[in-house]
């Protein structure tokens, strides 16, 4: 086995690097857009000819849901044409690929975790162009592995979790939007199921969810992160996404139904809450994350 992680200096694939170097040492190779760029097709398929991978795990992808708005093209390079570039290498070459997509694919009108099988209608560019690239994944490579997830965060990178600390820090007041419910998930457990599914007996292709266990709402999250961090100066007021400027849409409700993933790779999902309590003690350990 000889894996290939792209975009793996985001949330996902920092921690991907520390799970993997555990459970498969030595095995894969960590790329980044400056080392391999994978929107650019010729030295793509160099690469993974070269390397003579069995697997790609892309966790490269656009994900700035805002930016995506004014940025379209951007976003469909990364999100689409450059998957359909790793589809069309892997197929030629008989390589697996597990690639990472997400909640956004739902408009959130569904009342219950959404499952893979669920109509999609995405109302974002940013859940656009990674639905695109769920499709030319799946009619180029049927054996890929996709996984949706949501709302992720880590000690790395920029996200809801750090922004809240820092906030909760600098500022006595916040405003932070109360109705659309999801899932928070910790990068760390989204790339400890990804290792139990490459060193699985059987590689079982198809759409899988997973996002950590329960649901809140973005309020709820940035109480709870500041409560467990320990800022208690910050008054955290709910409000409606109306009444919050954002440049993109984002589903109301986007709990997805992890049963697949449970089921096919008995995989056990830790409560959002507590793996939250372990990556905020992970930041305040490191200031310099
Ligand atoms: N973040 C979330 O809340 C969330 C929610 C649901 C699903 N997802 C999905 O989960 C996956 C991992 O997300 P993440 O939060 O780890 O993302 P991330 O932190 O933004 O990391 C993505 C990485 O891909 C790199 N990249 C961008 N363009 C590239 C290119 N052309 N070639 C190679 N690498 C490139 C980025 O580099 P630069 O930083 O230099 O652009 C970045 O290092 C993505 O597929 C994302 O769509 C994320």
């Amino acid at each position: 086995m000889k894996i290939l992680v792209t975009g793996a200096n985001g949330q996902l694939g920092r921690e991907l690097r520390e799970v993997l170097g555990e459970k498969l040492p030595g095995m894969a190779v960590y790329t980044d857009v400056e080392d391999l760029d994978i929107t650019d097709a010729d030295e793509l398929s160099k690469f993974v000819e070269k390397g003579d991978f069995s697997h790609i795990i892309n966790c490269a992808a656009f994900t700035s849901v805002d930016k995506a708005e004014s940025m379209p093209g951007q976003c469909a390079r990364i999100n689409s044409d450059a998957v359909q570039n790793i589809a069309s290498v892997a197929s030629r070459l008989g390589v697996k690929v597990l690639h990472i997509s997400t909640d956004y694919v739902f408009d959130g009108k569904a009342f219950c975790p959404y499952r893979e099988s669920d109509k999609v209608n995405p109302v974002s560019v940013y859940g656009t162009t990674k639905r695109k690239g769920e499709i030319v994944l799946l009619s180029m490579c049927p054996d890929a592995i996709i996984i949706r997830t949501a709302w992720l965060y880590s000690p790395y990178g920029n996200n809801f979790v750090k922004t809240m600390m820092r906030l909760g820090q600098e500022r006595n007041s916040l405003s932070v939007v109360c109705d659309q419910i999801g899932t928070p998930t910790c990068a760390r457990d989204l790339a400890q199921a990804i290792a139990a599914i490459v060193t699985a007996r059987q590689w079982i292709p198809g759409i899988y969810h997973y996002s950590d266990e329960g649901a809140c709402s973005w309020y709820d999250f940035a109480k709870v992160i500041h409560r467990m961090s320990g800022i208690t100066s910050c008054n955290v007021t709910p409000i409606l996404s109306e009444d919050y400027p954002a440049a993109a849409s984002r589903p109301h409700y986007s709990v997805l139904d992890k049963s697949l993933i449970k089921k096919t790779y008995g995989i056990t999902i830790p409560f959002w809450m507590d793996s939250l309590e372990d990556c905020i003690g992970r930041i305040k350990n490191n200031s310099d994350l």
